[in-house]
């Protein structure tokens, strides 16, 4: 008899080995984190490679680009595996699954289960019946109308941990297929985050990098708002630095810039404000809400309200109709907002999408060329940005230390190294950087 995939490397034999491949966004890699934990108590011990695996899961993201060919392709790649290791199961979660449900098992043989975005506190008991049965298992219901209840779940938390505020979106943007694969959109309870934030810092974490669909629509039941929670959560904890992503300009108001500045020796100045394009009848054909002079006006107030605050933001190239000129716009928008970071891509027609259904689609080529055209374009003014750091002190959460180097980052979200030979992790300390390149900062420390 073939033996076990996880007994050839010395797993206690009643353990066994799960392997989750995870795409996307941070939503995902906190799934992912909360799934190993889950079973991690249920007698699983996660494992690096998929041959160790007994289980193996597809935490699948369908935002941009092939999502359903690339589960298809992952899932190909361990026939083999299957067919040498009788106990092997397969699943997939994440986007995908919500997206295609049964579809995925019924065009794929290899697949056991999906497990939906809503279901993954479920994930024990539904592998547990598949083994119990040998029965394929499925659970992409929405629990719209229950409590979005989600206690951090972490095995060995870090020095920044990722604590979920928000799931779904209502916002319906005409490209985006969140609404229908992260469903409607719930809030934490208040007093459940603030407790949530209190265990963590006891666990030793430093920083909580706070996670939403649309951070700003954070309302919980009793009428605390976004700037209030990142308030509460400053005062009522003992949390060195509070991050959070993704905002909507849309929602983004003087309220919260101002308590983002008055508590910015917990709040990070760094904001990642989604503009998706820099042209307002693009704008309004994507329904994001707001004018490009909108837009400007909110990044104005914040860089005013905040000094030294960074901004970052995303933008897709290529939406269905966009002319050359309404694509000037969006290039000129560099000039007109410091965007220390940019991500940029191409758009991509997404199922139930309203935009998926229009018929004035670009070719992959102008898209591809506007895409090349953009990011050519802000890396002639990153550069010079992070410049600016050069000889300036910086605060620097470290969260790594190797051969002789730290590792961590500023308040400004800027990733910054220097050598030491002390195990400074979890500590924040100064640093004066001396010289930037485009994507990290070196420095020395400030004794
Ligand atoms: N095509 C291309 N980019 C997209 N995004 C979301 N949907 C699409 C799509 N259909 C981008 C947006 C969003 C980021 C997370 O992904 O810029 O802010
Ligand atoms: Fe998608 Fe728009 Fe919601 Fe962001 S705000 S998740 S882009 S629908």
């Amino acid at each position: 008899m073939q033996p076990q995939a996880s007994e050839k490397v010395g797993i206690a034999k009643e353990k066994l080995g799960v392997f989750i491949s995870t795409y996307g966004c941070q939503m995902n890699v906190n799934d992912t984190e909360r799934m190993f934990t889950l079973l991690e108590m249920s007698n699983y011990v996660p494992v690096t490679s998929p041959e160790q695996a007994s289980l193996i899961i597809i935490n699948s993201c369908s935002v941009r680009e092939k999502p359903v060919h690339k589960v298809h392709s992952e899932v190909g790649r361990y026939r083999k595996l299957k067919a040498v290791n009788k106990s092997l199961k397969i699943g997939v979660t994440g986007c995908v699954a919500q997206q295609e449900k049964k579809k995925l098992m019924d065009d794929m043989d290899l697949i056991d289960f999906v497990v939906g975005t809503d279901a993954i506190d479920e994930l024990p008991q539904i592998v547990a019946r598949l083994r119990e049965s040998d029965e394929k298992q499925i659970d992409a219901k929405f629990r719209h109308q229950e409590a979005y209840q989600v206690d951090t779940l972490v095995r060995n938390p870090g020095v920044s941990t990722f604590v979920n505020i928000t799931k779904g979106c209502d916002n319906f943007c005409t490209f985006c297929v969140v609404p229908f694969t992260r469903g409607r959109e719930r809030s934490r309870k208040y007093s459940e985050l603030v407790d949530d934030v209190k265990r963590l810092v006891d666990r030793g974490v430093k920083e909580v990098y706070l996670l939403g669909q649309n951070v700003n629509s954070y309302q919980s039941e009793c009428g605390v708002n976004f700037a209030h929670l990142l308030k509460g959560i400053a005062l009522e904890t003992d949390i060195e630095r509070i991050r959070y992503t993704t905002s909507h300009p849309k929602d983004f108001n003087q309220e919260l810039v101002d308590i983002m500045q008055e508590y910015r020796e917990k709040i990070c100045e760094y904001i990642h404000l989604p503009v998706q394009s820099g042209n307002s009848e693009v704008l309004e054909r994507m329904n994001r809400g707001y004018t490009r002079e909108e837009y400007i006006e909110k990044a104005n107030m914040i860089l005013e309200t905040i000094p030294g605050a960074v901004l970052s933001t995303d933008i897709i190239v290529g939406f269905p109709g966009e002319t050359e000129q309404q694509f000037e716009d969006t290039m000129s928008l560099l000039d007109e907002v410091p965007y220390e970071s940019l991500y940029a891509f191409k758009y991509s027609a997404r199922p139930f999408t309203k935009a998926a259904r229009w018929e004035d689609h670009l070719s992959e080529s102008e898209k591809s060329e506007r895409l090349n055209r953009l990011f050519a374009k802000h890396k002639e003014i990153a550069f010079p940005m992070a410049k600016k750091y050069e000889q300036k002190t910086l605060a620097v959460l470290v969260e790594e230390v190797k051969e002789g180097r730290a590792f961590g980052r500023s308040t400004q979200n800027k990733s910054v190294h220097f050598a030491t030979s002390e195990d400074l992790v979890g500590q924040t300390v100064k640093v004066c950087i001396e010289e930037a390149f485009p994507q990290t900062l070196r420095g020395s420390l400030v004794q």
